[in-house]
């Protein structure tokens, strides 16, 4: 098929590239690159040896979007491409609904425009709110405490809105739990700007000695050993959700859970690193975050029956994957990470 990828050479859209040209598809990535940057086009085609159409387009742009599908016979789109700072949003809650609604609207009336059959969405485990764990796809959806997450939300019911009136769409609207970790290969993975929000990048960071300490948002839920759990998924394994969705679904609209459905602490994951990785992450333990749930954890059987797709790397996994492109990615530009990586494992 020929895959329209919006937000292509971000974090999960660039995983994705790999995933889908591995699989056979032609991908069409359109990005603006406000968040990612152009040579990580060239190391999807140097990971996987492999051709990638790109457009440097913003998405709310609906004549640049239109040129895209009236150049290319597009089967599907998967749409990535969107702001994703929680905190970043309620400060700047214009700038959020803006470009990750307009985006999804410009789109659909592009699909429908042009007959496009298959739409897959990222969509975030945020839209549960504080649901019971485990989350389960038939929940009544919980105010966000966000505008992101209120965009995710959105962006849901007008794709289910659309569908309804296209009866022969089909639309994979996807909850991603916490992805982290990067491609194997330590080509690719999370560059976020500045300071990280989430903890990973910012474990990473710590290990490397550019941030002195983790500091653990509370110790007093009621969880394992006190600190927030979550469900991290290895990102190459969300990548392949994706284009397991995209040869599954059929028409109409539906939602997959796309996590481990495992819960890992924070500080199970900083020992999980330290043991994978024999390095130390110092960490001390402050005040809660606002805004955070105690829990987060998929019921992963829907995508397991109906796509046929698990997860099936583990946390060590994630945390080999996350340390290896963080320790290698300031050598992109001498271009011999790839040999230091290969020489790592
Ligand atoms: P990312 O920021 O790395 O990638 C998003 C990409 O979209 C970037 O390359 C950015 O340049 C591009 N983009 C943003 N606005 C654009 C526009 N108007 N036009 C063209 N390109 C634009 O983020 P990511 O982590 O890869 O996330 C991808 C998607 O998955 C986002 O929609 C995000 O909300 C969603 N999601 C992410 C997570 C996560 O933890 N990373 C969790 C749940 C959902
Ligand atoms: C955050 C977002 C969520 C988004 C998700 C995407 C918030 C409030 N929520 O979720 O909407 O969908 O990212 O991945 O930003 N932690 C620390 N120290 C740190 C960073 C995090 O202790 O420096 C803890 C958090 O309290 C949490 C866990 O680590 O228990 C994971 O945090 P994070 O990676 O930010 O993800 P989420 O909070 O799940």
């Amino acid at each position: 098929m020929n895959i329209l990828v919006t937000g292509g050479a971000g974090y999960i859209g660039s995983h994705t590239c790999v995933a889908l040209i591995e699989a056979g598809h032609t991908v069409i990535v359109a990005d603006n690159l406000c968040n990612s940057k152009a040579d990580t086009i060239d190391k999807i085609k140097q990971i996987t040896n492999g051709k990638i159409i790109f457009y440097k387009i913003d998405v709310t742009d609906e004549i640049a979007v239109n040129t895209i599908f009236a150049t290319h016979q597009i089967d599907g789109i998967i749409h990535f491409a969107g702001l994703k700072a929680v905190g970043e949003s309620i400060e700047k809650p214009l700038e959020y609904y803006y470009n990750n609604l307009i985006s999804t609207m410009i789109l659909c009336k592009a699909c429908q425009k042009y007959g496009v059959k298959k739409i897959v969405f990222s969509s975030s485990a945020t839209v549960y709110g504080n649901n019971v764990v485990p989350f389960k796809e038939t929940m009544e959806l919980l105010p966000t405490t966000n505008p992101y997450g209120e965009t995710k939300a959105m962006s849901e019911r007008i794709i289910t809105d659309i569908v309804k009136v296209n009866p022969y769409m089909s639309a994979a609207l996807l909850r991603y739990f916490n992805p982290v970790g990067a491609h194997e290969s330590g080509l690719i993975g999370e560059a976020p700007n500045g300071t990280p929000n989430n903890l990973m990048p910012y474990i990473t960071k710590v290990a490397k000695g550019q941030l002195e300490k983790l500091y653990v948002f509370g110790n007093d839920y009621p969880t394992v050993d006190g600190t927030g759990v979550r469900d991290y998924i290895h990102v190459m394994d969300l990548a392949e959700g994706h284009v397991a969705a995209l040869n599954c679904i059929s028409e109409g609209v539906h939602i997959y859970n796309l996590g481990t459905g495992q819960g890992t602490s924070v500080l199970q994951l900083v020992k999980v690193f330290e043991k994978a990785n024999a390095t130390e992450v110092p960490y001390e333990i402050i005040n809660r975050r606002p805004g955070d749930i105690a829990e987060c954890y998929a019921n992963v059987s829907k995508a397991a029956k109906e796509l046929g797709w698990k997860a099936k790397r583990g946390i060590v996994e994630m945390c080999r994957d996350a340390w290896i492109f963080e320790k290698y990615s300031e050598l992109s530009k001498e271009s011999d990470i790839e040999v230091a990586a290969t020489k790592e494992r």
